[in-house]
């Protein structure tokens, strides 16, 4: 784990890769460039950003000595491109199919994931969640496919307090809000659900508007104005009679007087994101006109409403829904700090479960497959019909063993012991030797089933090589900004605006 400072003084208590970098500070273009390798894998995938970042460094660690020996860069490039193509063969062999039916079987992928991670001390129940949740977003679309938006559909809800036990994913969303009205219904049986996207209220300028009144009675005409045009919506409201209204604009008094008159609980200025996953839920479809409402908006697939107080704090419950198709995943915790990390835990398992339900093919974990593809890779270097090819394609074979290195020191075992036993078990062509992360032995990861998303694990490899080769093609940084500026420490030197004509023609 690592604590960082931000620069507000605040502090971050993580182990997430792509956490780590957003919050760390460089100047040097090519860590730059290498952070956002981590910051794609995080947005495509979703896991393994720290892998990739690690395998990106160790393959760039590895060409010096290439360099040095004066073989060309576009070589090397060549070279990792042909081990890219090569990996992704012989990682389709090594593939293993699931059943995604089976919840047992996908629970373990996800185990995999957070195994590494902070809540990995509760055992499945972070996986559990992650589970649970993306089976209730997962819809089929019409074409067979099957769609698993979590970002938009599945919302993590932080509340400070209690214990991680008991966080659960409901049957439906829930979000910080009371009813306007304290005199309102706070708890209704199948409601009926109203939601609207416009203002019960007189409607505001879209920017500064005057208004110029002469006689005192126009005033008059003016609030009369808006108290008849407020009561004519709130009676075609009160005509598709929902027990529940809830709008992400304003709600004027006048409003909500209307609305407790016929029995109906409000609330308002809620969020478009929440208003779409409340939709979802309910089966409502929000409205932007009241004049337009007919029976058809109504939500009813809603079991219950609630509001309930946690801590000090009042929250809206929409449960018991039937199908839900979106979900909040409410967390307690000790502390902030604690909450933030089991957050980021929590997207990564979202992240491999919504993976593996999508593609379900697995990989081994625990270093299996990287030391699977060394040696493989180191055999086929042997091959290549022209001799320089050899030695990327062996300095790659090296570079990948990061991996099961890492996890062998941060198991805290023996690593030069625990490397030449997995180099010996590989190189007899057994696949699914990799390191046990909590007891830092040599095992067969299909009995102690680590496993990894085929997905990620195909995701990581492909940015390592492909941004390392990148970097390779660089031949010199050209900075564009001032030389005061530039000067900095690890900065690239600043040029002259001759060499900077120069080096582009080249
Ligand atoms: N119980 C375990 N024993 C051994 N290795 C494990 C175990 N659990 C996970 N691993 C391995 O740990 C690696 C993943 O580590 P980790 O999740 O910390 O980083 P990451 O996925 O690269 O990045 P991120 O920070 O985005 O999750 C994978 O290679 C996985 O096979
Ligand atoms: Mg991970």
């Amino acid at each position: 784990m690592k604590m960082l400072l931000d620069p507000m003084g605040g502090i971050v208590v993580t182990n997430d890769g792509h956490a780590i970098l957003r919050e760390i500070d460089v100047t040097h273009p090519a860590a730059k460039s290498l952070m956002e390798v981590s910051r794609a894998q995080d947005e495509s995938v979703g896991d393994g950003t720290t892998s990739v970042i690690v395998l990106a460094g160790e393959l760039l660690g590895v060409t010096e000595p290439l360099l040095d020996r004066r073989i060309h860069p576009t070589q090397i490039v060549q070279s990792y491109m042909k081990v890219l193509d090569d990996i992704n063969e012989i990682l389709r062999n090594l593939a293993i199919d699931i059943n995604v039916d089976d919840d047992a079987e996908v629970a373990r992928i996800v185990r995999t994931s957070i195994d590494t991670k902070f809540v990995s001390r509760w055992g499945s129940m972070i996986s559990d969640l992650a589970i649970k949740a993306a089976n209730i977003v997962r819809v089929k679309l019409p074409n067979g496919k099957y769609e698993i938006d979590m970002k938009r559909y599945a919302k993590i809800e932080k509340i400070p307090g209690g214990s991680l036990s008991d966080s659960h994913v409901l049957e439906g969303v829930m979000f910080n809000k009371d009813v306007t009205h304290g005199r309102m219904r706070r708890e209704i049986k199948n409601p009926r659900v109203l939601l609207l996207d416009c203002p019960l209220e007189y409607k505001k300028g879209e920017s500064q508007t005057n208004v110029e009144l002469t006689k005192e009675s126009d005033f008059a005409a003016i609030l009369r104005q808006e108290e008849e045009e407020v009561s004519r919506m709130c009676a075609s409201i009160v005509a598709v009679r929902p027990d529940l209204v809830i709008t992400e604009k304003g709600v004027s008094d006048l409003a909500q007087h209307f609305l407790m008159k016929a029995n109906i609980s409000c609330i308002r200025r809620i969020r478009k994101t929440d208003n779409n996953r409340i939709a979802r839920v309910t089966g409502a479809t929000i409205i932007n006109r009241t004049e337009e409402i007919n029976e058809s908006h109504i939500g009813t697939q809603c079991g219950l409403f609630k509001i309930s107080k946690l801590g000090d704090e009042y929250f809206t419950f929409l449960t018991e829904c039937n199908n839900p198709k979106a979900c909040t995943v409410l967390l307690r915790g000790a502390s902030k700090d604690v909450l933030n990390e089991i957050e980021r835990n929590l997207h990564d398992a979202f992240c491999v479960a919504r993976n593996v339900l999508l593609d379900p093919r697995l990989l081994p974990g625990g270093g299996a497959t990287e030391m699977a593809l060394a040696a493989e890779l180191s055999k086929r270097a042997k091959i290549q019909e022209a001799t320089v090819r050899e030695y990327p394609f062996k300095a790659a074979a090296s570079a990948l063993e990061v991996i099961p290195r890492t996890l062998a020191q941060n198991a805290g075992a023996d690593v030069i012991r625990v490397m030449t036993a997995l180099r010996s078990k590989h190189a007899q062509g057994e696949n699914f030797w990799g390191i046990d992360g909590v007891s830092g032995k040599v095992v067969d990861v299909r009995e102690s089933q680590i496993y990894d998303s085929f997905v990620v694990k195909e995701q990581i490899y492909r940015a390592a090589i492909e941004s390392s080769a990148m970097m390779l093609r660089i031949d010199d940084i050209v900075s564009g900004t001032s030389r005061g500026k530039a000067g900095q420490e690890g900065a690239a030197p600043a040029v002259d605006e001759e060499t900077f004509g120069d080096s582009r023609d080249g």
